[in-house]
């Protein structure tokens, strides 16, 4: 047992993939290691959220963190001295109770994340191991699915179009780096046929092409296409996951869809997004109904939960009750786990557990503000959540997640497993499992 007690802890602004103030946090323990984290940011938050403190007033819009700074060196860090840094839960119980809050609101959400994934690097670095391999103990872990953003709207593209992610998956890959390579063809397949068509926009939050589309469907057809032209089978190796964000247009019986100008109630929407599963290699659907809509999740996981994973994002804010009330009444059949979202590494690991015990697809994910901090990249293989969820494929705050997947498979070696199609809740079709 090495000496891995926290000597020293503090808190600096640095700035976000966004161009906007965030929280980094440096811890050095008495044996000498060090951990370091940034906390990262939504743009499309769901209302149960852990709240980063922000200052507001005039300067950066209101953004600035230096309070959420200041609890870091001058509560946090206090509290935290001396303490053992291998303990993450006992780390975490303490911030949580040092805040008070139920949202956090007090220290920040942002203070109290970035110090819980610094100490959680620290006591890694303390173990001399790779964060994913202090994580995962002597548990097996698969190297994580993929869910990569080709086209951005929504929160993250001025509403260009209603949905706010479009992604792939590539289940049929046979390893990590594989599925990185088929991306790199459909996204660049799908910039192609946008030139073609003159409906490059720019570029998303979070990397993707910013679409011209006329229609919700303009896009899936497109990214099809896309699919297919570079060489894949939709559905069977390739499919299309979205991210709805349903909250960010609507809730219960009141959803307003800007590029088609329609009024949806829960029922019509859920009709939508059953002719898009029906017509599209749809493998996934992120926040399908508003995060209050709890009938219509039941409802939509109902339909199409036994060939379409059906995540809470917003609906269930990396929380395990929600986890636990989702699942014992159907109304999901996967959870998106982000640690800022939670809170805490440890309140995560909990949510995630939750779904696991139900039998839930996991996801871990990073935020629309991101940085080069690549910590969800190794909480993914870490504690085998089987899918993960950063982004776009351009943009090195989102390149640097993929890039350290790549490392820790390649130092896995033989042993790296990639989760494939066991990451979802739901049996491969049979397509799939047929050879082209
Ligand atoms: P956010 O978006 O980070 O802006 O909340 C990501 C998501 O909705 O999955
Ligand atoms: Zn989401």
């Amino acid at each position: 047992m090495t000496d891995a007690r926290i000597a020293k802890l503090y808190g600096r602004k640095v700035w976000d993939s966004r161009g906007r103030p965030t929280v980094e946090v440096e811890v050095r323990l008495t044996d000498g290691a060090v951990g370091r984290a940034i906390a990262p940011a939504g743009a499309s938050t769901g209302r149960g959220e852990a709240l980063d403190l922000r200052d507001g007033g005039s300067r950066f819009g209101g953004l600035d963190v230096q309070r959420a700074v200041r609890s870091v060196n001058d509560e946090i860090a206090p509290a935290l001295k001396d303490h053992d840094a291998s303990d993450q839960a006992a780390v975490d119980r303490l911030l949580v109770d040092l805040d008070g809050t139920t949202d956090r609101g007090r220290l920040g959400g942002n203070a109290i994340v970035a110090t819980s994934m610094a100490v959680l690097h620290a006591a890694a670095a303390s173990a001399d191991q790779p964060l994913w391999l202090h994580l995962a103990g002597a548990h097996p872990v698969r190297i994580p699915l993929p869910e990569i953003q080709i086209f951005g709207g929504g929160a993250h593209a001025d509403r260009r179009v209603d949905v706010q992610d479009f992604m792939v998956v590539c289940p049929a890959a046979r390893s990590f780096s594989e599925a990185l390579d088929w991306t790199a063809e459909i996204y660049r397949a799908a910039g192609g046929l946008m030139r073609k068509a003159g409906k490059t926009g720019g570029v998303a939050d979070e990397g993707g092409f910013w679409p011209a589309f006329d229609s919700n469907e303009e896009a899936l057809e497109t990214l099809t296409l896309a699919i297919e032209a570079a060489g894949f089978r939709p559905s069977a190796q390739v499919g299309i996951s979205l991210d709805i964000a349903a909250s960010q247009f609507g809730s219960a019986d009141k959803y307003r869809l800007a590029l088609d100008n329609r009024a949806l109630d829960t029922g019509a929407l859920i009709d939508m997004l059953g002719r898009w599963i029906d017509d599209y290699p749809i493998l996934a659907i992120e926040d399908p109904l508003g995060e209050d809509d709890h009938a219509g999740m039941v409802e939509f996981t109902r339909r199409y939960g036994d060939r379409c994973q059906v995540i809470g994002d917003d609906y269930l804010v990396t929380n395990a009750g929600r986890v636990a009330v989702a699942a014992a009444d159907g109304a999901a059949n996967a959870v998106l786990i982000k640690p800022n979202q939670a809170g805490t590494i440890t309140e995560a690991l909990t949510a995630l557990r939750a779904g696991r015990a139900a039998g839930f697809g996991t996801i871990v994910s990073a935020r629309s503000g991101e940085s080069e901090d690549v910590t969800v990249a190794h909480l993914s293989v870490g504690w085998d959540a089987g899918q993960l969820k950063v982004g776009s494929f351009t943009r090195s705050e989102r390149m640097a997640k993929w890039n350290e997947v790549l490392r820790i498979e390649e130092a896995l070696g033989t042993a790296a497993e990639f989760s494939g199609w066991s990451a979802f809740p739901f049996a491969a079709p049979a397509s799939a499992t047929t050879s082209s």
